[in-house]
């Protein structure tokens, strides 16, 4: 008899352990435990939820190796649970912010996958962005999210052709709060910076940059990508942003990229395109927003089309795969 060493088919399919870890985080059960708290009729005051149903739920996640359960009906936290009192876990999780709208959007992906097209508005009412514009709450947790607290530190080590030397101004364009704008002007005193991004977004800008001490060199604007950009800087950023987009929308903001680089700027793309042997895979933002991680090949067919041409592309020490661009 063969004996069958891949992953198990219920293992992969199991929908039921990923809601409870989202259930079990948003009810902030780890906190509770940690304040002292560990009988299930504490946790479900506590929680504010029933108090059967919960201990079926974390006696489910103790079976599964996310928490511990020493007796019947009481629980504490192993190393793994420890992670749920992480906040940046906690933002991606918690079913009441952006976790509340990442996590049913995968049920969406049928649709996705038969049209090509993401279905975020049947769950939702309204597309991805739209849907932030139209919740407050969830638009910051989502901003929280991306910026320091959920996403770390940001790094400003990628190299460019020739140096920092020759750069003086940046525009860091759907740059979020300014995490990696912040940490680019704390390593390079000459340089100055622009924010672009929502205006709810850049609101919460503020603080990012005082805590860095480069306030005095950067300016926020709140303003679509899909409008003219802030002209005449050295350099260009897009960070994560056209892997959020299909085609045309990514050439669109490339095209405003290019015509505010004219005549000398460069456009410096990171995290978004990969090497053209890259495995492919499936990730959120691709469900939620139709977007898409594009080959060096394919990245070029879309700068050529906004007026721009690949000046170089590769893989740097740092792990990042960064791709500089010269108006045509
Ligand atoms: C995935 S985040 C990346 C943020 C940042 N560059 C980073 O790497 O952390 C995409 C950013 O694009 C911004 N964005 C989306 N649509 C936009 C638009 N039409 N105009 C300006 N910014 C937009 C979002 O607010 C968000 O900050």
């Amino acid at each position: 008899m063969q004996v069958h060493q891949g992953p198990n088919l219920s293992d992969l399919s199991d929908l039921c352990t990923p809601w409870c870890v989202h259930v079990a985080a948003t009810l902030r059960i780890a906190d509770h435990i940690v304040a002292g708290i560990t009988d299930i009729d504490g946790l479900a005051a506590a929680a504010g939820c029933d108090a059967g149903v919960l201990h079926n739920l974390l006696g489910h996640l103790a079976g599964k190796g996310l928490f511990e359960e020493p007796a019947p009906g009481r629980f504490a936290l192993n190393e793994t649970a420890q992670g749920l009192l992480d906040p940046a876990q906690r933002l991606g999780l918690d079913l009441d912010g952006i976790g509340g709208r990442f996590a049913p959007a995968w049920g969406t992906l049928l649709a996705y996958v038969r049209t090509g097209k993401p279905a975020y508005r049947e769950i939702f009412g309204l597309p991805f962005w739209e849907d932030l514009d139209a919740h407050p709450d969830i638009a910051a947790s989502f901003d929280a999210l991306i910026g320091p607290v959920g996403h770390g530190a940001a790094t400003p080590e990628f190299r460019i052709t020739g140096g920092w030397e020759s750069v003086r101004t940046v525009v860091d364009v759907g740059g979020g709060t300014g995490a990696l704008l912040a940490e680019i002007l704390r390593a390079r005193p000459e340089v100055r910076g622009t924010l672009v991004d929502f205006p709810r977004t850049v609101a919460r800008s503020g603080e990012i940059f005082r805590a860095a001490s480069v306030a005095d060199r950067v300016t926020a604007i709140g303003q679509s990508f899909f409008d003219p950009l802030p002209a005449g800087a050295d350099l260009y950023l897009l960070k994560k942003v056209l892997n959020n987009w299909p085609d045309r929308e990514a050439t669109a903001i490339l095209a405003r990229c290019a015509e505010a680089a004219r005549p000398a700027g460069r456009v410096v793309v990171l995290g978004s395109v990969s090497p053209d042997d890259a495995p492919r895979r499936l990730v959120m933002e691709m469900v939620l927003l139709g977007g898409k991680q594009r080959t060096v090949s394919e990245f070029q067919d879309l700068a050529g089309a906004a007026g721009l041409e690949v000046s170089a592309a590769g893989q740097q020490p740092s792990g990042a795969f960064v791709v500089e661009c010269r108006p045509l």
